[in-house]
């Protein structure tokens, strides 16, 4: 698959996918994201493929939305262009998301990699949300979800103060998952990958959807919802397999049913 502004690859169970807007520092505009949204819709309904990767170059993952196609827009305009929807609509992709994250995330890269499921960075990447700089807050889930990621107060801080903050800061934060030097991002997002693409496709949809109710629901809402689903996997042969090949002390083969 190769669509203008995102390269495809797809490997091993998983798919990775490069933002490839080089000369704009990777910055989100509509195209990119009405791509990224089709191409992972595709991905969730394809057999080859239980994750997928995101990336940028080494100069950036994603420098923010494209100011300048918002730059003279209205404020009605902005509201009823609603050019993020595919942004928010990348909430339904089931399959879990691997940030891989190079350079500049700034903006609405930085929320693109908090909107993802694992975000495993480059020594030498730069995180922040800047937007305060440019007159306006982050609009694509910057201040909800970095809020909780890292708690209010230190949110309230990067928010206001727009200042960029280091994976060290991130990984100290509890943003990302790892950090690595910039030369092993890829095989390490790759490698983490892979060990999800050996799981069985129910269980890992139902593992990403359960840990997101955490951050939706209240904890009693939550915790009625995974005792659903847990009861639900006992319907697929993946669960009878994977109980059955551990008593048999064998390895489980997955169909992924
Ligand atoms: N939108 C559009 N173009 C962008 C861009 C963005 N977010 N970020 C960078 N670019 C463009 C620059 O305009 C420049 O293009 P030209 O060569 O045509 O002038 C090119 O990319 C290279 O950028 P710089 O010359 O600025 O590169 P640099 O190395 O000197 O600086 C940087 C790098 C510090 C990241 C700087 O580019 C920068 O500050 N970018 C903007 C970051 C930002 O404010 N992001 C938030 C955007 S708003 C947003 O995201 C709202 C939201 O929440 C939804």
């Amino acid at each position: 698959m190769l669509d203008e502004t995102l390269l495809i690859t797809k490997q091993d169970g998983y798919a990775l996918i490069q933002i490839n807007r080089p000369q704009a520092l990777n910055a989100l505009n509509s195209q990119v994201l009405k791509e990224l949204y089709k191409v992972l819709s595709v991905l969730d309904n394809d057999n080859d493929v239980k994750c997928s990767i995101i990336t940028g170059n080494e100069k950036a993952f994603a420098a923010g939305a494209d100011i300048k196609e918002m730059a003279d827009k209205s404020g009605e305009q902005m509201f009823s262009d609603n050019q993020f929807e595919p942004f928010y609509k990348l909430r339904s992709i089931r399959k879990p998301i691997i940030a891989a994250v190079n350079g500049f995330a700034l903006g609405g890269g930085c929320e693109l990699v908090m909107a993802c499921d694992m975000i495993i960075a480059s020594e030498t990447a730069k995180f922040g949300q800047p937007e305060i700089n440019l007159g306006v807050i982050p609009g694509m889930g910057g201040s909800q979800r970095l809020t909780r990621a890292v708690g209010k107060y230190k949110a309230m801080e990067l928010l206001l103060t727009g200042d960029m903050f280091s994976a060290e800061d991130a990984m100290k934060w509890g943003l990302v998952n790892k950090v690595v030097p910039s030369e092993f991002l890829i095989e390490e997002a790759k490698s983490l990958a892979k060990k999800i693409a050996n799981k069985p496709l129910i269980a890992v949809i139902s593992s990403k959807e359960v840990v997101n109710k955490a951050n939706d629901l209240f904890l009693r809402d939550g915790l009625e919802y995974e005792r659903k689903k847990f009861a639900e996997l006992f319907d697929t042969e993946d669960q009878k397999e994977g109980m059955k090949a551990f008593i048999e002390k064998r390895k489980a083969v997955w169909k992924n049913k």
